[in-house]
């Protein structure tokens, strides 16, 4: 597996981003630093730019201005061919867990592991231990095409996609949006197992209020650019902060555009 994080520090440090988007300022000096092995959960309303935070993590958007450091190295300048490696330590699972509708589940898997240069015989490994790890059964799902998995087995399989060749980070945008609450339990358990397995550092972001105080260790609440809220799940529960204590009480605040 990948090399361990850092034994001091953040394994990932948002610092000081500002990300303008035609006349909208999304990002106004957003600052976040993960610890290694932990999950933090990043809540916002709809359009308040939580998948524009996780992009950044792995250099799929530029900030304007500030720094982000990924597994030790700051990415915000660094060429897009020089990203790869960063990019293969942070697994990244994809609103609607995008996979490739042409390819059965274990072409699926076995792509980012080719690319990393595996060889055959432990690809062929790699794709049944991961599907194990999100507990489908090897056998029955390899040479099934996506279109024919359920919502939850689609992104079990993302995920294991996300976690084939790195998992010194996983980046989970939304894993359980659209599922229905019983799939999305088992998303939420299957996070916690990641942690727990693998020693992951995770980052979860959601506007689902249940899940996010299922998986995460410390939750951070974006609001108007900024984390305006950051704390562990117990003192989420009792901040005083009226905008976020309504919005994790269910109130659903979306933003003008609701993206
Ligand atoms: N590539 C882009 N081009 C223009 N606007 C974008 C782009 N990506 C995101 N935005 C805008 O940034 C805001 C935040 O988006 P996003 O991070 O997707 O919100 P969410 O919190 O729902 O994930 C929205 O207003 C969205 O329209
Ligand atoms: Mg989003």
């Amino acid at each position: 597996m990948s090399a361990a994080p850092p034994a001091h520090g953040p394994l990932i440090q948002l610092e000081d981003l500002h990300k303008r988007y035609g006349e909208k300022l999304v990002l106004d000096g957003l600052t976040l630093a993960v610890r290694p092995g932990e999950t933090m959960v990043i809540l916002g309303a709809s359009g308040s730019g939580k998948s524009v935070t996780l992009r950044h993590v792995i250099g799929l958007t530029r900030p304007d201005r500030g720094r982000v450091v990924s597994c030790g190295e700051e990415i915000q300048d660094l060429p897009e061919e020089a990203l790869t490696d960063v990019r293969r330590k942070i697994g990244f699972l994809f609103q609607g867990g995008a996979l490739f509708d042409s390819m059965n589940v274990f072409d699926n898997l076995a792509f980012p592991l080719r690319e990393a240069g595996w060889g055959r015989e432990r690809v062929e490994e790699r794709v049944a231990e991961v599907l194990g790890l999100v507990d489908l059964d090897p056998v029955s799902v390899r040479d099934l095409m996506p279109s024919s998995l359920s919502g939850g087995m689609r992104k079990r399989v993302a995920l294991a996609r996300a976690i084939a060749v790195t998992p010194v980070a996983i980046l989970y945008d939304e894993p359980t949006t659209g599922l229905d609450p019983i799939t999305a339990k088992t998303i939420n358990q299957l996070i916690v197992s990641m942690q727990e397995r693998l020693q992951v550092t995770s980052i979860v972001v959601t506007h689902d209020i249940v899940s996010a105080f299922h998986v995460g260790d410390r939750i951070a609440f974006l609001h108007e650019g900024k984390i305006r809220f950051l704390g562990t799940t117990q003192q989420a529960r009792a901040s005083q902060d009226p905008l976020f204590s309504a919005f994790i009480r269910g109130g659903v605040l979306e933003t003008n555009d609701g993206a």
